[in-house]
């Protein structure tokens, strides 16, 4: 059955970080509902391989259409990088037409637009550096841009456990920042969604002339295009819902993401996920 305009957006990730995208969606887009999903029973993705960053998409992407999503948001770079065409494909096979949207080529054509040298920075987690999506996505839009990627395995991890935020964290930023400063960059993508807390510590490290591109408001203008094509978009006036879901414990999950969503969470139901990557 076709999905409906008062049906909800699906949104997931590998955890709490996504809620910096849900963040851009519900200002953006204020009158839709949305039913969250984070897999922090597994986080983090960053470190996973492409098979179970695959497997554990198109599951999750099962619970949300079970649950009523008219519009899936893989809000994880590095499941984005490996799974968007594997979910659609499995969508495809089983006759259902609901749009997959990740962030990376929205995040990619933002940085690109941006760029007045040519030379953009990334940083990412190992997975979805070691992917080559976003060389591709880059590619695909200007093939004469060159992308400097920097993989970050620490960072998410400790921006999650970093509050307030310490020397570590400082140093490590410090660290990954000095690649991109040798390559000259003027634009740098966030390439996870727990960066943009960093944002004001980067863009002192890399000079205000740098341009940061973070997922979130690409992704809310590709949404809004693909639910408007399609006549998806809620008619209703007002500000719509939002609900949240997460597969490990529910207090650390509102605690944390009261700190990404900077708005209070209300209920956060527990599920069980339990896909493992094919052998
Ligand atoms: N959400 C992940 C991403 O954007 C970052 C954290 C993780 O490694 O799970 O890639």
């Amino acid at each position: 059955m076709a999905p409906l305009a008062h049906q909800p957006i699906g949104v997931f990730d590998s955890g709490v970080g996504g809620l910096t995208v849900l963040h851009e969606l519900l200002v953006s887009l204020p009158a839709e509902d949305y039913l969250y999903l984070g897999d922090t029973a597994r986080f983090p993705y960053g470190d996973r391989t492409q098979d179970e960053l695959r497997a554990y998409s198109i599951e999750i992407s099962e619970h949300l259409l079970a649950a009523g999503a008219k519009l899936l948001v893989i809000a994880c770079n590095s499941a984005s990088a490996a799974a968007v065409d594997a979910v659609e494909r499995h969508l495809a096979a089983t006759a259902r037409d609901v749009d997959v949207i990740g962030v990376l080529r929205p995040a990619a054509q933002v940085a690109v637009v941006a760029s007045h040298t040519g030379r953009i920075g990334l940083l990412a987690t190992p997975a979805t550096v070691g992917s080559g999506a976003y060389e591709l996505a880059v590619a695909s839009l200007d093939r004469h841009v060159h992308l400097e990627s920097v993989a970050c395995p620490d960072l998410a991890p400790i921006i999650q456990g970093g509050f307030p935020f310490d020397e570590t964290v400082i140093e490590t930023v410090r660290a990954y920042c000095v690649p991109l400063r040798e390559a000259q960059v003027d634009t740098v993508i966030l390439g996870s969604t727990h960066y943009p807390l960093c944002a004001p510590i980067l863009q002192r490290m890399l000079g205000r002339g740098v341009t940061l591109v973070s997922a979130g408001t690409g992704v809310t203008r590709t949404v809004e295009r693909a639910l408007a094509s399609r006549g998806l978009l809620n008619p209703s006036a007002g500000e719509g819902s939002y609900r949240f879901m997460c597969t490990a414990d529910v207090e650390s999950f509102r605690a944390l993401g009261t700190r990404f969503l900077q708005m209070p969470l209300g209920e956060i139901a527990h599920v069980e996920l339990s896909a493992r990557a094919a052998a």
